[in-house]
Parts: C-alpha cells; sequence; structure tokens
C-alpha cells in the first residue's frame, strides 16, 4: 500500500522505533525491500537518492515501477517512495513523477536560502498530500559524489526549520554517510536531546545508519530517532554475495553451462537474498516489525 511517510513516522514516534529508509538502485533492490517488509509486517520507506533515480531512466520510471510492483506483489504493509537528498529541481520532479515523500536538502545552501526553499516545497509537498523532509547541518561522508564536512546541527536552526511545517527532520549529530573510519567518535547524543527538546516532538531522522553499533542505535531511537537511512550496507552485502558467487565458477559458461548459471535470475539471486537478510536484520533492530497498522 503506497502511503506517505507522515502518519507511520508519527506512529514510530510515539511507539519508541525507527521505520528504516532503505535506498532502492534497481528491480532486484525495490523487490527485497518489498517483499522483506511484507513479511515482518512493517512499515518501511523506498528512497532513491538523485543519482539512483537518473541511472534507473528517471523518476517516473522508479515510482511506475515501485507503485506496479506494489500492487502486482500484493503488498499490504505501508510503503512511502522518498526522493533522498533532493535539491530544489529534483524535488519538484519527483512531486510530479508520483512520489510520495521528498526530502529536500538545503543543507550546504545559506541557511536563509535554506529556510525559504524549504519553506516553499512544504507547501507544494502537502498541496500533493505528500511528506516532507528537511535537513540541518550536514551529514559527513560522499554520497552520490557529494561529500559533507560532518557537521553537527544547531538545535537552534534545527527548531527555525521544523516550525517551518515540515514532517520530520534530519539533523546532523556526527553520522556520516558510507564506511565510518576507524577513529570515528560516535553519535553525539548531547546534541540529539537538544534537537529533540526544542523540535517540539517532530519526527528526527538519522542518515548514515550503515556502520552505527546496535546500542547507539537503539539509544538514538529512545532520544527521538524515528526514521533510520540504510543504503551502504545493503551495497556491501549483495556485492559480496555476487562476487562469492561468481569466484565459485557458477556464472561461467564454460563450467556451468548445464544449469545456466549466467541467468541475471541466477546470477543477481544471492545478492537479492542479502538484501532481505539485511533489511530484515535492520527492521528487527529498529523495531518495526509487527508495526503495520499503526
Ligand atoms: P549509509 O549509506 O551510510 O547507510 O547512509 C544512507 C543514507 O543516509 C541515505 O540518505
Amino acid at each position: 500500500m503506497i502511503v506517505n511517510a507522515t502518519r507511520m513516522l508519527k506512529a514510530a514516534k510515539a511507539g519508541h522505533y525507527a521505520v528504516g529508509h532503505f535506498n532502492t538502485n534497481n528491480l532486484e533492490w525495490t523487490k527485497a525491500i518489498l517483499l522483506t517488509a511484507q513479511k515482518m509486517n512493517s512499515p518501511v520507506i523506498i528512497a532513491t537518492s538523485m543519482g539512483a533515480g537518473k541511472y534507473m531512466g528517471g523518476y517516473k520510471v522508479v515510482a511506475a515501477m515501485v507503485r506496479a510492483m506494489d500492487e502486482s506483489l500484493g503488498i499490504t504493509v505501508p510503503v512511502a517512495l522518498h526522493l533522498d537528498h533532493g535539491n530544489y529541481d529534483a524535488a519538484k520532479a519527483c512531486v510530479e513523477a508520483g512520489y510520495t515523500s521528498i526530502m529536500f536538502d538545503g543543507s550546504a545552501l545559506p541557511f536563509e536560502e535554506n529556510v525559504a526553499k524549504t519553506k516553499e516545497l512544504v507547501n507544494l509537498a502537502h498541496d500533493h498530500g505528500m511528506s516532507m523532509e528537511a535537513e540541518v547541518g550536514s551529514i559527513g561522508g560522499t554520497e552520490d559524489g557529494i561529500t559533507a564536512d560532518g557537521e553537527v546541527a544547531d538545535p537552534e536552526e534545527c527548531k527555525r526549520i521544523a516550525d517551518l511545517g515540515i514532517d520530520f527532520l534530519a539533523a546532523g549529530i556526527g553520522n556520516i554517510h558510507g564506511i565510518y573510519p576507524a577513529n570515528w567518535k560516535g553519535l553525539h547524543f548531547d546534541v540529539l536531546e537538544k534537537i529533540n527538546k526544542v523540535t517540539g516532538g517532530i519526527p528526527l531522522v538519522l542518515h548514515g545508519g550503515t556502520g552505527i553499533p546496535d546500542d547507539q542505535i537503539t539509544h538514538a531511537i529512545h532520544d527521538g530517532i524515528s526514521k533510520i537511512n540504510v543504503n551502504t550496507d545493503c551495497q556491501l552485502v549483495f556485492a559480496a554475495a555476487t562476487i562469492k558467487y561468481c569466484a565459485e565458477g557458477k556464472a561461467d559458461p564454460t563450467s556451468a553451462n548445464l544449469d545456466k548459471g549466467y541467468d541475471p535470475r541466477k546470477l543477481l539471486k544471492p545478492g537479492y537474498e542479502a538484501i532481505c537478510a539485511k533489511v530484515e536484520e535492520k527492521i528487527k533492530l529498529f523495531g518495526s516489525a509487527g508495526k503495520a497498522n499503526y
């Protein structure tokens, strides 16, 4: 069931759990996320970065695929289709394309410009029945060629953006996209507590969900995080499973010609199953299993 993410995240905040946001890259990824959420009876957010949207042929292709797959597979759990780290133009394009949720990431802009553009886009999103995420204080690491410096958000700026009527807020608290360096100092829970206090109960979003120790994830949910973004973890397990399959010679036409292990449906299956297992693990950790009826 395709919905926006507003009610599912309000319920998560009230129920002290988090909904997983999983980035998708293709059909296999999408199917793995949808079927695993259904199996776990969990709400879920499927997201594309701008780069993944372009890779898949455009936002309209993504929206058509996710909506059709949701219907054809008989998915009954709530599924939001979300733009991850969109710029102004991408956010507008996803409103037209049939997404149900957008993130406008104005964190690299001068703060007043972030405020003005967020305000304009939240009105547009709500006019279309969509949910809207905004960001204060960029998230560290590199995603789709965009590098941020791991800034920690200013709680007063968070309050200004939250007061614009957005539905959920991403605020940097020392989190990083991709693999965390060995000398990473961990999440800044003191800052998270302040942000949670001044933003009036709005669901908060933790980006960079890959590689954060489980106890810090649980602590962050306790302190007001209601949406956790995971991308790299699924990429890593997909790559490892595919590499193993190939290293075992299963895709080699000369040794595996009897069962055609090079058939893409066979070649991509171990990676698909690895994503299913990773999404299931995260849904259990985040506490959203069994929460489809909020
Ligand atoms: P990871 O790639 O570190 O899991 O982060 C995902 C993310 O925050 C997407 O916005």
